[in-house]
């Protein structure tokens, strides 16, 4: 059976990592939506002068975002051009929700991401794959964890990556876009009322993936 599996919830609740997993687990492709968002706010930086609304919407007009599976995971291109590591950086995080919270924006990521999972045997992540893009998906979860285990996560990361970052300001970060995400008025971070509410602050990432084949049975 070739499902639809949702996963929304804030940064650093281990969306990306657990649903990685899952799908290869399950067989099924991994649909990264944050990295979408990310590859728009990319361009934005890169094409135009200012980080403006206008400039957004400009940038987002006649862009051509994909997500491409590979061996090393998933590669996102935005314009022909490879940009897997450039949409993690720092500038590219601390303008992304402002860019999300676009209507237009969003718009035609939406329609993108519903293309991307019509035939089933997907695994989503993102914010609002549970209460928008995919209402009807088979299984919903929302990933959650403390919003100091989070931080904790992200810094451990980052200094991983060889970035010089500071515990607060992460975690300030990471409140702040949850803050955008949950308060915007489109589409905003919710738990749907049907997603099974999971949180992993004291979970491992084995206990995360096992609930959720858990689900997915
Ligand atoms: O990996 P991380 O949790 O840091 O973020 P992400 O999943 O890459 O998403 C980056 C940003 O894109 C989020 O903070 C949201 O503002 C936005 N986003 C969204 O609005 N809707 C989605 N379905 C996915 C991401
Ligand atoms: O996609 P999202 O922003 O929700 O989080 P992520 O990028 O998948 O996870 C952030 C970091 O937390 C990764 O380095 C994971 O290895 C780690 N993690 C963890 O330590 N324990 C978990 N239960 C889940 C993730």
């Amino acid at each position: 059976m070739k499902r639809v599996i949702a996963i929304d919830g804030p940064a650093g609740a281990g969306k990306s990592t657990v649903a990685k997993i899952a799908a290869e687990k399950l067989g099924y492709t991994y649909i990264d939506t944050g990295a979408m968002y990310r590859g728009v706010a990319w361009k934005t930086l890169r094409e135009e002068g200012d980080t403006s609304d206008a400039a957004i919407l400009r940038a987002v007009r006649d862009i051509d975002v994909r997500l491409a599976c590979t061996e090393s995971g998933t590669r996102v291109t935005v314009d022909g051009t490879d940009v897997t590591s450039e949409i993690r950086t720092p500038e590219v995080t601390h303008i992304v929700s402002r860019v999300a919270a676009l209507a237009p924006v969003r718009e035609k990521m939406v329609e993108l991401q519903r293309v991307m999972a019509r035939d089933g045997a997907v695994v989503m992540d993102g914010r609002d794959i549970g209460t928008n893009v995919l209402p009807d998906a088979d299984v919903k979860i929302f990933l959650t964890a403390s919003v100091e285990e989070r931080a904790r996560r992200r810094y451990e990361e980052m200094k991983e990556k060889g970035y010089a970052v500071d515990f607060d300001e992460l975690k300030g970060e990471i409140a702040s876009r949850d803050k955008q995400d949950s308060e915007r008025a489109i589409s905003p971070l919710r738990r749907a009322d049907d997603a099974v509410l999971l949180d992993t602050t004291a979970l491992s990432i084995d206990d995360v993936v096992a609930r959720i084949l858990e689900l997915c049975e």
